[in-house]
């Protein structure tokens, strides 16, 4: 009995917080029609943006490049993405990076502050999805996503 009335309070608990979550996200709507959220430039901002050199990445790199941002981009692939962005009269600088490899990343991270500057803006983009069920899928595919999607964030942070 005393179970059950633990998972009550906690229900009703549950409850309140929803509509609390709510009302406060109505009331943020409100305030954005009001008071809208002033938009930041990225003029003259490196942006780096890993995995710029397709899909998702590049279709930001394009855009962010068109407001005026100096484009960073490292992938492990080659790409057209830079020539694309200096056609359209945009500043970018490519670097062949595997992001999964901590040593490639800080090598490529001192060429960039050689070359570029410091970075404003990190877009940690680069990623892999393997596709297959979790027990189909073989050691080394699931220690490349690993190093890809997760580790590969702290390299690129750490440096
Ligand atoms: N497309 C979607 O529907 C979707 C949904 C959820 C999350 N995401 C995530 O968004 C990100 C971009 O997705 P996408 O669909 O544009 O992917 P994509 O496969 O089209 O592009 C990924 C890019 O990352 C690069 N890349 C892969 N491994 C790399 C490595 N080790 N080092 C450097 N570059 C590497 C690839 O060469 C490619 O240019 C990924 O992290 C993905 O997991 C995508």
């Amino acid at each position: 009995m005393s179970l059950v009335n633990d998972i009550s309070f906690f229900m009703k608990w549950d409850m309140v917080r929803l509509l609390f979550t709510i009302m406060a996200s109505f009331c943020d709507i409100v305030k954005n029609v009001f008071l809208p959220p002033v938009w930041k430039s990225v003029e003259g901002d490196v942006i780096l943006i890993t995995g710029g050199g397709h899909g998702l990445g590049k279709e930001l790199a394009v855009e962010l490049a068109k407001l005026g941002a100096v484009i960073v981009i490292w992938d492990i692939h080659d790409t057209d993405t830079g020539d694309i962005i200096r056609e359209n009269g945009g500043i970018c600088f490519e670097y062949k990076c595997d992001v999964s490899d901590s040593k490639m990343v800080y090598a490529c991270a001192g060429r960039v502050r050689k070359d570029v500057g410091d970075v404003r803006v990190l877009i940690n983009n680069a990623g892999i999805v393997n596709g297959l069920d979790f027990l189909d899928s073989p050691d080394i595919g699931l220690r490349k996503t690993f190093e890809v999607n997760v580790f590969a964030h702290f390299w690129v942070i750490l440096f």
